[in-house]
């Protein structure tokens, strides 16, 4: 089979929904279904995926594309990485095809990002381990009882008083100092390059497969920050990444719970007890992100933040994105003022177990902390009670679970139940708008011209009869540049069974993200189009077309006036405005 031929097998053979679903909760809406989008952080759905032209698309940030695209932005994989995975899922048996030169480029400078990562995470393991001036990390590491095998485990580093270890060993090496500074390890000052990192104790981030993606480099004593973080980059994305991922998964599959903690050196300690369900935030608050990579691998999640303000604070948030996400969670509570590297070393791992066991539901323990800190003693502290539970409620989804809780509440606060059933209904009326109001127009962002090209390409596309006589036209003066692939695309097209199979077409045609983006914008709402007669839209998109092309006349008028008669370009100007002028004529 050939390349396209695979492509087109699998994408027949899988449902877009099926995989999507996988990472995001899904609800029916019309002939869509929709979602929380995981390439952005968001509160209410504007993700939408429509099973019947097997596409996705964003409201929120404009993602969107085919089950590839989506397999590749959410895994970040490239395309022949994601075609030999759905392959396999799909049961279509493909031969391996040769690589374009983009992604052999691409291809290059992962490796390349891989290589120097890996290097930079030695060349601290082995200060730590072996030299001489990794002395005062090792005696810090012994002050905090953290033994070898521990140390290795996470791979500790140390980064020495010097700024230029790191700097100069990728210059010996021959590695470029630009692609380390994307990797945010190094950085360019007045004085030249110098090194992220010095004099801390280093943990290496690092993703399922261990490989490390970032840096965090704490301080040997009280000095601040605490933390320095790598930053951002092409490899490390704080809203997906949770620390400790590579020593925890195999523990997390089987017991079917992650456990979630704030800090690096939690995370140590309880590992070292053998508590290995375990990840760690970066020094992020959790994200959608977060709770997508959870969802893939958990069943559900058990917080355990700081036992003080900011980690209730913390905890109520992060319980919120898992009701949302209909991801069963909990919360270990903790005395005030014990975190859980504290805890363990004051009360051992045995006491640790049994306050995981008895891990309360995270709507239950938000209920409990709220009504501690405002007692229901007064209409009006009732009625400011039910304004910080109310949204929480409602995103409870599980019908059971709902009806407990609503009875609970009703006989805490003492409320009339058929009250609070209202009250939860008109409030979702005002915080929650549906979906589908946002955005009827082709686009909100671009201009007039771009409106009028798009609305042509969803002709284009929409009406078989349409094709052929925009194709008789001249392409290029219709289409930017922007869009003259898309339309190509559109016109190459094969439509076997009907309009829907060619969008498929369409979409595996398109070789760029932005592309499939937009045409996948244009799919999920394009029932604009079937309300109007498209002979009278194309002649209407025609016009504006051309409108905006004589509008250039006016300002060549003006460059005509400054040019000598007889010069080159004066005869060319004058050409291309006669262009214009008939072709207004005609209009
Ligand atoms: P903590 O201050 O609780 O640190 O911050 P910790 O990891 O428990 O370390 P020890 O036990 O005091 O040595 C919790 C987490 O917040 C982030 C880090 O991820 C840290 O692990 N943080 C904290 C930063 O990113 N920067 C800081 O300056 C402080
Ligand atoms: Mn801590």
């Amino acid at each position: 089979m050939s390349r396209n031929e695979t492509v087109k097998e699998i994408a027949e053979r899988l449902s877009i929904v099926d995989i999507v679903a996988e990472y995001v909760s899904l609800r029916r809406s019309g002939s869509n279904f929709t979602g929380l989008c995981p390439f952005h952080s968001e509160k209410t759905p504007s993700f939408n995926v429509n099973p019947a032209r097997e596409i996705f698309h964003c409201f929120g940030c404009g993602a969107g594309g085919d089950v590839f695209t989506f397999v590749m932005k959410i895994e970040g994989l490239s395309f022949p990485e994601t075609v030999r995975k759905l392959a396999a899922r799909a049961g279509v048996a493909f031969d391996e095809y040769p690589a374009t030169e983009e992604e052999k480029k691409l291809r290059s400078e992962k490796d390349l990002q891989r290589k120097i990562m890996l290097l930079t995470a030695q060349h601290y393991r082995e200060i730590l381990t072996g030299r001489q001036d990794g002395e005062a990390a090792r005696n810090y590491l012994l002050e905090r009882d953290v033994d070898q095998e521990t140390a290795a485990a996470y791979g500790l580093g140390y980064a020495p008083e010097r700024r230029d270890t790191l700097v100069r060993l990728l210059g010996n090496r021959e590695l470029p100092l630009e692609t380390a500074e994307r990797l945010g390890i190094i950085r360019k000052g007045e004085h030249g390059w110098y090194d992220l990192l010095h004099h801390r104790l280093v943990f290496p981030i690092r993703d399922t497969q261990g490989q490390p993606i970032g840096f965090a480099g704490r301080v040997l004593d009280n000095s601040l920050p605490k933390y320095i973080n790598s930053p951002e980059s092409p490899i490390y994305h704080k809203s997906n990444v949770l620390f400790g991922i590579d020593l925890a998964l195999r523990e997390i599959r089987q017991n079917g719970t992650a456990i979630i903690v704030e800090g690096y050196f939690d995370h140590l300690t309880l590992h070292s007890a053998g508590i290995r369900n375990v990840l760690a935030t970066c020094g992020t608050a959790l994200t959608d992100g977060h709770i997508n990579l959870l969802k893939k691998h958990a069943q559900r999640v058990c917080l355990l933040f700081d036992g003080d303000n900011a980690g209730r604070k913390a905890t109520v948030k992060a319980m919120e994105l898992c009701l949302e996400q209909s991801m069963p969670v909990y919360v270990i509570n903790l005395p005030q003022g014990e975190d859980p590297d504290s805890f363990i070393k004051k009360n051992g791992a045995e006491a640790f177990n049994q306050k995981a066991a008895s891990a309360k539901p995270a709507f239950e323990q938000f209920l409990h902390w709220l009504l501690n800190k405002t007692p229901a003693d007064s209409i009006d502290q009732r009625v400011r009670l039910m304004n910080e539970i109310t949204p929480r409620f409602q995103l409870i989804k599980d019908p059971v679970e709902r009806n407990l809780y609503q009875n609970e509440i009703c006989r805490l606060l003492g409320i009339d139940p058929n009250a609070f059933r209202k009250r939860v209904s008109t409030q979702r009326k005002d915080t929650r708008p549906e979906p589908h109001q946002v955005n009827i127009k082709p686009s909100t962002c671009c201009n007039v011209t771009d409106v009028t090209q798009e609305t042509l390409l969803g002709i284009l596309a929409a009406y078989p009869e349409a094709r052929e006589k925009i194709s008789s036209f001249n392409l290029a003066e219709l289409f930017d540049n922007d869009y003259l692939p898309i339309v190509k695309a559109v016109l190459d097209a094969e439509a076997v069974d009907g309009r829907d199979t060619i969008w498929h077409d369409i979409l595996s045609r398109l070789e760029q993200e932005h592309q499939k983006a937009l045409v996948a914008r244009l799919l999920i709402q394009d029932r604009y189009l079937a309300e109007i007669d498209w002979r009278t839209a194309l002649t209407q998109c025609l016009k504006s077309r051309e409108k905006a092309r004589t509008r250039e006349l006016k300002p060549i008028a003006a460059r005509l006036a400054t040019l000598p008669q007889d010069s080159e370009e004066y005869l060319e100007v004058l050409k291309y405005a006669e262009q214009l002028r008939n072709r207004k004529s005609t209009l």
